[in-house]
């Protein structure tokens, strides 16, 4: 891939992501199989820090690294010395002194990953750096979208919701316009701001309108622990503007997409109903998440080049 680190999707090519792609369909057929181990990585060592709380992404995380055969460890706020002040940096330098491949990390603060890239000799990996970036959600969404369209340029993706703290729709506009997708940021005024028009994309606040043109619609979770008052009048308000219903469901077409990065907010931002109406492939991304993060792990430390499947 030609990189040392994967901090964000900004900037990146059509090209990297084809590569870390062809890598995740190898990963992914092999997961298929009953045994699921590979000798990939053996010897490497893999450090999880989640300092915010994730059930997919360190699971995911974890997963792909076991199945490459790495060793992992995992550090959390609770329980570390970071409750006892530690900061990140000494936190880093002194895993790192038990000598680490690479490091994953979630963290509140935007910009963590990229601090701590220029303070270890390890490959960092940016798992969601406050409302930032999420680059590895972003390319497990872009990959389950080439899953079912086979190519996502010129298509029409719907980001609907809380773009405004949300790490996943950044990262996702970043893959999406480098592939040659048309996205809309549609929400609130106050969660999607006409300035987010500087990113490339459409803004806006007319949802019904917007839904019958997407091929994909991806709903975003209402971030309450990011935000204080002010944002929406109430919950019941925003489901009635902005949810995804069985209703606005059936605006959409018969072989559009619907999506979620997790967790839902369910009778909020996406009613169990409206899954019922079309395609929804929210499991499948976790799934794909899986494959991607196992492609990114062997482009960062094995090399590159075809993966090496036996059998
Ligand atoms: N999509 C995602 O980042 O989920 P988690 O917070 O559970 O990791």
């Amino acid at each position: 891939m030609g990189r040392k680190h994967l901090l964000g999707l900004e900037g990146i090519t059509k090209a990297e992501m084809e590569e870390i792609f062809h890598a995740a369909d190898a990963f992914s057929e092999f997961l298929k199989r009953p045994l699921r181990k590979l000798p990939t990585l053996r010897g490497k060592t893999i450090l999880n820090m989640f300092f915010e709380p994730s059930t997919r992404t360190q699971a995911s995380f974890d997963l792909a690294a076991k199945r490459l055969s790495a060793d992992t460890v995992s550090v959390s706020k609770r329980g570390s010395a970071v409750e006892k002040g530690e900061t990140l940096l000494d936190t880093l330098k002194n895993i790192e002194a038990m000598r680490v491949d690479a490091v994953v990390i979630r963290h509140s603060a935007p910009g963590a990953p990229h601090f701590l890239a220029r303070h270890t000799q390890a490959s960092v990996i940016n798992a969601g750096d406050g409302a930032h970036e999420h680059p590895t959600q972003a390319l497990l969404d872009i990959y389950t979208m080439l899953k079912e369209f086979g190519d996502v340029s010129g298509k029409r993706v719907l980001i609907v919701g809380d773009v405004l703290h949300s790490r996943v729709a950044r990262s996702d506009v970043f893959g999406l316009k480098a592939w040659g997708a048309q996205v809309t940021l549609a929400g609130p005024p106050t969660l999607v701001p006409k300035e987010f028009e500087s990113l490339g994309v459409k803004v806006t606040w007319d949802l019904d309108s917007a839904l019958p043109e997407a091929d994909v619609v991806m709903a975003l979770r209402i971030q309450r622990e990011r935000m204080g008052k002010g944002f929406y009048p109430s919950v019941r308000e925003y489901r009635r503007y902005w949810g995804i219903t069985r209703e606005r469901a059936r605006l959409m077409k018969p072989d559009a997409l619907l999506m979620h990065p997790g967790p839902v907010n369910w009778e909020v931002e996406l009613d169990p109903e409206a899954t019922e109406e079309v395609k929804t492939v929210i499991l499948e991304q976790v799934t794909n998440g899986v494959a991607v993060r196992m492609a990114v792990f062997y482009l960062l430390l094995a090399g590159g080049g075809e993966p090496k499947i036996e059998g």
